[in-house]
């Protein structure tokens, strides 16, 4: 039976009719949906809508629908089903007779689906959380790993300063728990249960809200029905942090296809998460990086598109609201997918700190040190610049390095500079310079290693206590 058609005279159009329908999506909310319908079939009974044994016969069926759900892949296939709602009242009738057709009473499925994207979307938060929690470890190990190990920072993508290979993963490790951060924050706002808002104005029989936001594990009940069944805040909020995640992705995706071609030669993609090419036996390409900065791009286009479906609604709940099903269905199920992945890279990767090590020998990457050398000397800055610019015009010259000039030739330039100034200019030196917080300092850089892990234990917490 359909869930509307008393007053309508004819049959739909059978394309429009199915062109409409949301089921082949949205049968992702059936747990939720179950989850659901069962705390409102209780707040039924405590409202005296159902009786103890209908009650009863109605758990009994969406525990039923549940464990088929679970046990017989084919028993989604229903070409009738217009929604999960839909679906959900046809299996209960068939199971229990037309004691299912009372559990709609005093609900809307402007409510429902509301509330099934809510728990979807805090379900999806706490499962990205664990995942970013995992990369996070991961990399943190590699820091670890990567020691004194040194290679270019880059500006402008030329070679500016040497840091510590560990200090250069330690800054994805800050985006990543950044993005951890927003989600949390954005959980709390999708916490809160809209059931009991009817359509659009409220239940019209009494239901226990606080009881059913509390079954479910919402925080509390949304405070206004208009809003709770036009609101998709949450969604368009979620799928933002998931786009900001996806761009951080992105540009550590472009990292890694930058630094393993042979120009950079930084990192040896690995062959388990590579593929080949088809023509050119020699190659190996960084496919799962590429796809990554590729889905990202989805990810984001999915928030596009979620903006666009909403920004011209009117209160309260329209058809439209369909239309953000599939954009966060698609962008969670790409951000899921690619978490694994790209720990899975992370912990095969190999770094070649020798090349990374020999590229931080040239390229004047210890001017800054060098006029450094001259501040604490008392030269202003500005003067310091200008002569250790010199200093390097000589060495593009003559074809050498800063440390290759004799103190002769250094004192044209400044009469300060003496023998000390070569053991500033070392990598040592160069490296230890930058002894500030958030520097690349080695005993810096070690206790930086150590907060990120605690922050990340912390986390840890979060996400079990979520669980
Ligand atoms: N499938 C619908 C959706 O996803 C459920 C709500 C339908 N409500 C209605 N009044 N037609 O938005």
């Amino acid at each position: 039976m359909k869930m509307w058609a008393g007053r309508f005279r004819q049959p739909l159009d059978s394309e429009f009719a199915n062109w409409q329908r949301s089921f082949s999506f949205d049968w992702r909310l059936l747990a939720h949906e179950l989850a659901a319908s069962l705390v409102h079939a209780r707040a039924l009974k405590e409202s005296g809508i159902l009786s103890s044994e209908e009650l009863a016969k109605i758990l009994q069926g969406l525990e039923q629908i549940a464990s088929r759900a679970e046990n017989s892949p084919g028993f989604r296939d229903d070409d009738e089903a217009e929604d999960v709602h839909h679906f959900v009242e046809k299996q209960l009738v068939n199971l229990i007779g037309d004691t299912g057709y009372k559990l709609h009473s005093g609900r809307s499925r402007n409510e429902q689906i509301a509330t099934d994207l809510r728990l979807y979307v805090r379900d999806s938060i706490d499962k990205i959380q664990l995942l970013l929690a995992n990369w996070l470890d991961v990399t943190l190990s590699r820091a670890d790993k990567a020691g004194g190990a040194a290679m270019p920072a880059y500006t402008h993508l030329q070679r500016a300063e040497p840091v510590l290979v560990a200090h250069w993963l330690l800054a994805y490790v800050e985006m990543f728990l950044r993005d951890y951060d927003r989600f949390s924050d954005c959980r709390k706002r999708v916490n809160l249960c809209p059931l009991g808002s009817g359509a659009v104005a409220g239940a019209s029989v009494s239901l226990d809200r606080e009881m059913m936001a509390a079954e479910l594990g919402f925080s509390g009940p949304t405070p206004n029905s208009v809003d709770a069944t036009s609101d998709r805040d949450f969604v368009l909020e979620f799928v933002n942090d998931l786009s900001i995640l996806a761009l951080h992705l992105s540009r550590w995706a472009e990292e890694m296809i930058l630094f393993s071609t042979p120009e950079f030669g930084f990192i040896n993609s690995p062959d388990k998460y590579s593929t080949g090419s088809s023509a050119l036996p020699q190659k190996k390409n960084p496919d799962l990086v590429e796809l990554t900065r590729a889905k990202s791009a989805r990810i984001m286009g999915a928030a596009t598109t979620l903006f666009v479906t909403v920004k011209g609604l009117p209160l309260a709940y329209n058809k439209d609201l369909q239309e953000t099903q599939e954009p966060l269905f698609d962008s969670t199920e790409t951000a899921l997918s690619l978490l694994p992945l790209l720990t899975g890279w992370m912990k095969e990767m190999k770094f070649d700190y020798v090349r990374m090590q020999s590229s931080v020998q040239s390229g004047f990457m210890n001017a800054l040190a060098g006029a450094t050398y001259l501040v604490h000397r008392g030269v202003p800055f500005r003067m310091a610049h200008e002569q250790i610019g010199k200093a390097v015009q000589e060495c593009l010259e003559k074809g050498c390095e800063l440390q290759d000039l004799s103190l002769e030739e250094l004192r044209q330039f400044n009469p300060l500079f003496d023998q000390d100034f070569y053991s500033a200019l070392t990598l040592e030196s160069v490296l230890s310079v930058h002894d500030v917080s958030g520097g690349t300092a080695p005993v810096q850089v070690k206790q930086a290693i150590a907060e990120a892990k605690h922050r990340v234990a912390l986390l840890r917490g979060e996400v079990h206590a979520h669980a």
